[in-house]
């Protein structure tokens, strides 16, 4: 399996966020190799939605310790909210066998993921280095190793 590198334009400069987008990119080329073994796949979608949830819990607990615009901090996380919502029921249809191929959820994924981050997250990382926060895992996501 070759080791996904974050793309240069995607790097926002918090270390841990770039770690955590780098680990769902990684994920998201995990699934299509996994795409011919249903057991591995299931594996792997249920480690992407972990990985997820946890990555938007950072970002959100970045947004209150810094005191960051509510008016910035909704539509951002609406955004997660979205996100996690096509994953989520991509896992289920998938449960369901009505989801054969995950070439097009992967692509759907990594496109927001990449409008992501330049329409939001770049944003969030911005504010929050001018005040010297970086983000923290969150306590009940610790036990989730970067990939
Ligand atoms: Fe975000
Ligand atoms: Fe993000």
């Amino acid at each position: 399996m070759s080791e996904h590198r974050l793309d240069p334009s995607l790097v926002t400069g918090d270390p841990l966020v770039d770690e955590q987008h780098r680990a769902i990119h990684q994920l998201l080329d995990d699934i299509l190799t996994a795409d011919d073994r249903p057991d591995e796949l299931m594996r792997v979608l249920e480690r992407l939605m972990d990985h997820v949830d946890g990555h938007f819990l950072t970002e959100e607990d970045l947004m209150r310790r810094s005191g960051y615009d509510v008016a910035l901090a909704e539509p951002h996380i609406a955004d997660h909210r979205r996100f996690a919502d096509t994953a989520r029921t991509a896992v289920l249809d998938f449960r369901a066998g009505t989801l054969t191929t995950m070439q097009p959820l992967v692509d759907l994924l990594r496109d927001w993921l990449t409008s992501h981050v330049d329409e939001y997250d770049r944003a969030l990382i911005g504010f929050v280095r001018a005040q010297a926060i970086t983000a923290d895992r969150p306590a009940d996501q610790a036990c989730i190793q970067p990939h």
